[in-house]
């Protein structure tokens, strides 16, 4: 057996807790430290998973002995720490939307490939057999529109960050991001979004600044055109997802997180591998064993594409406009 992977955490809440879960029975891997600027979450994080704890990162990068450090922080907490880790050597897993504007991304995915390191972004829909499947099946035909929807309730209570637009980038950037990251897999780049929202639901909600209804329609680099809406009104639930490409041959082929349909039935066959997926988790430690980025599906520079259309819709809607979204690198 190689060495295992020391693994730190810079965040120790819900996201992190579901990593660490998967990590502590990968018999190659070692928790060897976790920093959160919550004492307690810390502290309760290093019962349940073994290390060390910390409450502040530098101090985590200088004290510990690590290979990789998972970035579990809301969208806002974003800054220097993941450019320090690149500096240092670190191996990083970052946590989708990797960036809540555009400038600390593109600062951090510069030290990230200037480092060499192994890096992943935390959109795990990718490794699923049906996202590969669908992938696959998408990827010689034409595509001429895609249809997507995520509507549901709103995350935390009264005062968590996930309401607050400055913090989260709201319902798009933060949770739809997902289904926008797998349109961008399976259909390819958006160019061009126009996004209108409103807060009309809502309103009854304490300290939810964030819109209750998103409709951004897109312009793919392919040609193809397509909208996707969001909502966070859902709150006694009924909410889901889902999106659907109209593609050359005049079908429908219908996305979900379980499953992959043509319709009308018939149409075409799409075939979805029974073997076990490998995990995230999985897929990034054997990237790090193997120095192998091509085992990662979507790359820092990758997960901050993604970011980066949602990050123009919200200007669009701000500016009542049309925004090209700008290229990455
Ligand atoms: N891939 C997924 O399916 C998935 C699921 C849930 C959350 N997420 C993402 O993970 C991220 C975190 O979400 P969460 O639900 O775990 O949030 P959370 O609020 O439960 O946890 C975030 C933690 O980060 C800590 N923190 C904030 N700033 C810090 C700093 N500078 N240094 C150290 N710790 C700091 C907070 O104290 C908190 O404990 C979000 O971007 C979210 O979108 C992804």
């Amino acid at each position: 057996m190689s060495q295992p992977v020391k693994v730190g955490f810079v965040g120790t809440g819900g996201i992190a807790n579901s990593h660490l879960r998967n990590l502590v029975e990968m018999e190659d891997v070692r928790i060897a430290a976790l920093c959160d600027i919550d004492e307690s979450r810390a502290n309760a994080a290093v019962e349940r998973y073994g290390g060390q704890a910390y409450t502040d990162y530098r101090e985590m990068f200088d004290g510990a002995d690590l290979d990789a450090v998972y970035f579990c922080l809301p969208p806002f907490a974003h800054s220097d720490a993941e450019i320090d880790a690149a500096e240092r050597g670190l191996h990083l897993l970052v946590q989708k939307p990797v960036v809540l504007e555009l400038e600390t991304g593109i600062r951090i995915a510069e030290a990230v490939e200037k480092s060499g390191v192994i890096s992943c972004v935390g959109y795990q829909g990718r490794y699923s057999n049906v996202a590969t499947a669908a992938r696959d099946f998408l990827k010689d035909k034409t595509i001429g529109m895609v249809a997507c929807h995520r509507w549901g309730g709103i995350a935390g209570g009264p005062s968590h960050w996930w309401r607050v637009m400055d913090k989260s980038g709201g319902m798009l950037h933060e949770q739809a991001t997902h289904q926008l990251d797998m349109i961008r897999y399976a259909a390819g780049e958006i160019v061009e979004v126009y996004k209108i929202d409103a807060m009309q639901i809502n309103v009854d909600q304490e300290n939810h600044t964030i819109p209750d209804a998103e409709v951004v329609t897109l312009q793919f680099e392919s040609g193809a055109v397509g909208y996707i809406s969001t909502s966070s009104a859902l709150i006694n639930g009924g909410g889901g997802s889902r999106t659907d490409f109209i593609v050359q041959g005049h079908y429908t082929v219908q996305l979900d997180r379980g499953d992959v349909r043509i319709v009308p039935e018939g149409a075409a066959t799409v075939d979805v591998p029974d073997s076990r997926a490998q995990s995230i988790d999985e897929a990034f430690i054997s990237a790090i064993q193997t120095s192998d980025q091509s085992v990662i599906r979507s790359s820092y520079a990758d997960g901050l594409k993604s970011a980066a259309v949602s990050i123009a819709a919200n200007q669009s809607s701000r500016e009542g406009r049309p925004v090209r979204v700008p290229a990455i690198s």
